[in-house]
């Protein structure tokens, strides 16, 4: 197969799959939205929306209770969707998929259900310097509550993390290694396997905990191959609604674990003495869970799983490619914080224009309807180690044109066109 045809068969069609998002026709300040915050929250597919609607138009009832038709219904989409994001991230069962709210509340179950449980004076918990707070803050309060010591594994100057301080790091008494698999702010991927494989020999007791925010979102997935114990994710990030996440769990860990939140649905038997906990992922899913959301993030599956992933990995590659290619060649004020180098980054994009606030340079791409995310991104330690108050994002999807980079790449014009002066001094 030549080069060309391996290209054609990767291709995404961009402007068929951009008529399936409505909100890509928005007018922002005069102009077609540009939407490069994606890293924050992704726009959702027609499909996606429908799904929503029609549960509360025909489907609505409660799951996993009554006999009637419409609850078992309900059951089995809700169900449906636990299975298709099981094969969607190669989990060997759909029994040690958890929803959650999102990452967050799933890295925060394990760090309160195993962690409080695990985790004792004196042992390590070990992350990276590219945690977003939601892998890092619930290992702090275990490090609390516990007396155990928190250790953080560098990135090097193309924000990638340095293996050797892994080996030298991780060790007999570390019980926690919690990772990124792609930094919310760098853009770059943790060699999960690599990591797991290193835990595995120098702290055989360790879990490794991956927030897969965003990475399943966009690179294929598998668990199993990855070797790691939980992955957590969230559905907004991958075309699916707000308010859902999950967390895949070994089989063995989850039902060894207590229970995270307690109450309706959770248990086996009560009595005004004591309770028996369901099997798992009952055991974790206390309460009316978020039906509707769980029902529609399954569209989303359905959506990605139709594209196919690989061909969502080559599409970023290459507009990530030509947008640091763009940015660089035309724009010397910027700096940038990570590797160009596409077999290991994805398309986040973390960028300094010289002396200009990144809230400045965000309010005047507003201007031109360009959404990109200025600030710290939810990661203050990882700026501290850039050297950065803060930093302007730009992260891309399925969804965007290299028409939309030469757009960014032009309001970035403007902005050193407003702020010449200021840019013009030496780097303050
Ligand atoms: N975690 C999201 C971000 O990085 C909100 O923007």
């Amino acid at each position: 197969m030549t080069t060309t045809a391996v290209r054609a068969t990767h291709a995404l069609d961009v402007p068929a799959i951009r008529r399936d998002f409505p909100i890509l026709e928005t007018i922002i300040n005069g102009h077609r939205l540009v939407y490069l915050d994606n890293a924050a929250t992704s726009q959702k597919p027609r499909q996606m929306i429908d799904a929503l609607v029609a549960y509360y138009t025909s489907q609505n009832a409660n799951i996993h209770r009554a006999a009637h038709t419409l609850a078992a219904t309900a059951t089995e989409r809700y169900e449906a969707t636990r299975q298709k994001l099981a094969r969607f991230i190669g989990a060997p069962s759909p029994e040690e998929i958890i929803f959650t709210r999102n990452t967050t509340e799933a890295v925060n179950l394990v760090a309160s259900s195993w962690g409080l449980a695990n985790v004792h004076a004196g042992d390590a918990i070990v992350m990276t310097q590219a945690e977003h707070h939601s892998n890092l803050v619930p290992w702090q309060r275990v490090a609390e509550a516990t007396g155990a010591t928190l250790t953080y594994l560098p990135i090097d100057d193309g924000g990638m993390l340095d293996l050797n301080a892994a080996h030298a790091l991780i060790g007999p008494r570390t019980r926690v290694v919690a990772i990124t698999h792609m930094s919310n702010v760098l853009g770059t991927i943790a060699p999960i396997a690599e990591i797991v494989r290193i835990t595995r020999e120098k702290a055989p007791g360790a879990i490794v905990v991956v927030d897969g925010a965003q990475s399943a979102p966009h690179l294929p997935i598998d668990v199993a191959a990855l070797g790691c114990d939980f992955f957590a994710i969230s559905a907004h990030k991958m075309l699916g609604p707000t308010g859902v996440g999950a967390l895949w769990g070994r089989r063995d860990l989850l039902e060894a674990m207590p229970p995270f939140l307690s109450g309706g649905s959770m248990v086996g038997h009560v009595t005004f003495e004591s309770t028996t906990w369901a099997p798992i992922p009952q055991r974790f899913e206390a309460g009316t869970p978020n039906i509707a959301d769980v029902i529609a993030f399954g569209a989303s599956i359905d959506y990605l799983d139709a594209l196919g992933m690989d061909a969502v990995r080559h599409h970023e590659r290459e507009i990530t490619a030509y947008a640091l290619a763009t940015l660089r060649a035309r724009h010397p004020a910027l700096t940038f914080y990570a590797t160009d180098d596409t077999n290991v980054r994805g398309g986040v994009v973390a960028f300094n224009v010289r002396n200009v606030h990144p809230h400045d340079v965000s309010e005047l791409l507003d201007g031109r309807g360009i959404a990109i995310r200025a600030g710290q991104h939810c990661a203050h330690p990882l700026h501290t180690v850039l050297g950065a108050v803060a930093t302007c994002r730009a992260s891309f999807y399925i969804y965007n044109l290299s028409e939309e980079v030469d757009a960014l790449s032009e309001g970035l014009a403007e902005v050193e066109k407003v702020f010449a002066r200021a840019i013009a001094r030496p780097q303050a």
